[in-house]
């Protein structure tokens, strides 16, 4: 294990040791936009996997697309931006295929531990300990600030790591460590987890009433057993972002934000996505919000 700063630094460490300009790497479509902001730099051919609200589609994995990948990087657990959760027997087919292609899978998992509905699944390193480079992070149960987090990966790919974050920043701040470490000491991280669990679970339940109750007839969105997202879909003749600057300036009301979904497609973008966080404010506000977007929405259709 590799301590890290924050697991934003360990995308940029393996996009620095495993890609060369005009390297494959396979990602989910949508997919996290740090994730794409890290590798690009180092000039890859991006090739989205295709997915469906249940995450990547196992028979999309065909060997012309994976043949000669430097690494798959996906979030089985309640992805950035959709909040979906990847079902066991896709896990399943997902690890073995790579593993037939030897082809490196990189698990993302800063959400893992805020599941509200639904069973624990097995992770993808849990499966194949030498194919799959696993990713944590404590940004999102204890402090983003903080900038800690890790990397779990097999030891040839461990030693290229170390040196190269030895080249970044020697290592990951001692005393925000230390930090980390008596809250796992104490006891601390396991009782705030389970708060969090509580409030998050209760906002997202609020912000699915409110959406039912005011957008019912003009928007769609998932339903996220865990993290933080949830992902919604406006009416064709909308564009996301064109909502985004209506809701941030409204004519009356709380001005609210969210993020367009555009930014999180490596190819062509569905530009009517929009993630809706909600975890920042308490259910009073996030209805407000909802009713606002509501309100904001019908105007522009
Ligand atoms: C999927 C995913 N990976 C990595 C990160 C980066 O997190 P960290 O603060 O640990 O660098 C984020 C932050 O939003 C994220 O959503």
């Amino acid at each position: 294990m590799l301590i890290t700063t924050g697991s934003q630094q360990a995308l940029d460490l393996l996009a620095k040791v495993l890609v060369d300009p005009g390297s494959r790497i396979l990602v989910e479509n949508p997919t996290y936009l740090g994730a794409l902001q890290a590798f690009s730099l180092f000039e890859p051919a991006v090739v989205p996997i295709e997915c469906d609200a249940a995450g990547i589609v196992p028979e999309a994995l065909t060997e012309a697309v994976i043949r000669g990948a430097r690494f798959a990087y996906t979030m089985p657990n309640f992805q950035n931006p959709t909040g979906r959760r990847l079902p066991l027997a896709r896990r399943q087919q997902l690890v073995s295929t790579m593993r037939a292609a030897n082809v490196v899978v990189v698990e993302d998992d800063p959400y893992g531990e805020l599941a509200y509905t639904g069973e624990p699944l097995p992770t993808l390193l849990s499966m194949n300990p030498d194919g799959v480079v696993y990713l944590g992070s404590f940004s999102k149960i204890v402090a983003p600030g903080l900038r800690v987090g890790y990397a779990i990966a097999p030891e040839p790919l461990m030693k290229k790591l170390v040196q190269t974050k030895q080249a970044s920043d020697l290592h990951t701040s001692g005393f925000a460590q230390r930090m980390i470490y008596e809250a796992l000491r104490t006891g601390f991280l396991d009782v705030h987890v389970k708060h969090i669990r509580e409030v998050y679970a209760a906002q997202r339940d609020a912000m699915l009433a409110s959406l039912t109750s005011y957008c019912a007839s003009r928007m769609t969105w998932n339903v996220p057993e865990g993290g933080m997202f949830l992902w919604a879909r406006v009416p064709d003749s909308v564009d996301a972002s064109r909502l985004l600057e209506a809701t941030l300036a409204p004519a009356n009301g709380p001005r609210v934000a969210f993020v367009p979904g555009f930014p999180f497609y490596a190819s062509v973008a569905d530009t009517h996505t929009l993630r809706l966080s909600f975890v920042t404010v308490p259910p009073p506000r996030i209805e407000e919000g909802v009713a606002q977007v509501a309100t904001v929405l019908a105007k522009l259709l």
